[in-house]
């Protein structure tokens, strides 16, 4: 039985593990080098109540995150989060990403934000696919901003408005 709930700093292992997996085989972050626990920690600690860490366990193991981060120190974009979203690759295709998104979201509303970005490398279908089908719209592409594996990379914008 999945469920979904605020994550821990005894999650954080298992976060990490997902996340530097993503590193080294995809190009859904452009991280290119794994995190230490000690970056995760502080990662960790940057999101207060008002950005949430979710994860999904299933039988006791942590299976995916997701998060709202700020998306940018500056006062005025205090309404605004940047997403993120992972599932661990042995667990993904059963959804459990869309759970997780559909937790995130509706947490985003509740602690008050405004807006919810999302970054997406080209090719990503799936993260668009699940994205698109809970209210996030295609503002907008950047060219060629991303390289990874020796490849220039579009970045997609996508965004949620929360109704108010
Ligand atoms: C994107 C990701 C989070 C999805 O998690 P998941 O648990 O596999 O997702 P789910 O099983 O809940 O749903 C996948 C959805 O994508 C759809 N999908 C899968 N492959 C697809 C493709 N090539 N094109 C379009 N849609 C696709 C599935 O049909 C499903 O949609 P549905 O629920 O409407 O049928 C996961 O693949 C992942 O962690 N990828 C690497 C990290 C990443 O890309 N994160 C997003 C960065 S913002």
């Amino acid at each position: 039985m999945l469920a979904i709930r605020h994550a821990t700093t005894e999650d954080l292992a298992a976060i990490t593990e997902i996340y530097n997996d993503a590193i080294v085989k995809t190009v859904a972050t452009f991280d290119t080098v794994p995190k230490t626990p000690e970056e995760q920690t502080m990662w960790f600690t940057d999101h207060g109540p008002e950005y949430p860490i979710l994860v999904a366990e299933d039988k006791g193991l942590v299976v995916g995150w997701a998060s709202l981060s700020k998306w940018s120190d500056r006062c005025g974009y205090s309404d605004t989060a940047e997403i993120s979203l992972y599932v661990d690759e042995k667990h993904q295709g059963k959804g459990i990403g869309r759970k997780l998104l559909d937790a995130v979201v509706q947490k985003g509303q509740k602690v008050g934000l405004h807006t919810v970005i999302a970054r997406i490398a080209e090719g990503s279908e799936a993260s668009i696919h699940l994205h698109k089908s809970v209210g996030f719209e295609h503002i907008g592409s950047m060219k060629e901003v991303g390289r990874k594996f020796g490849k220039l990379l579009d970045v997609h914008l996508l965004q949620k408005i929360y109704d108010t």
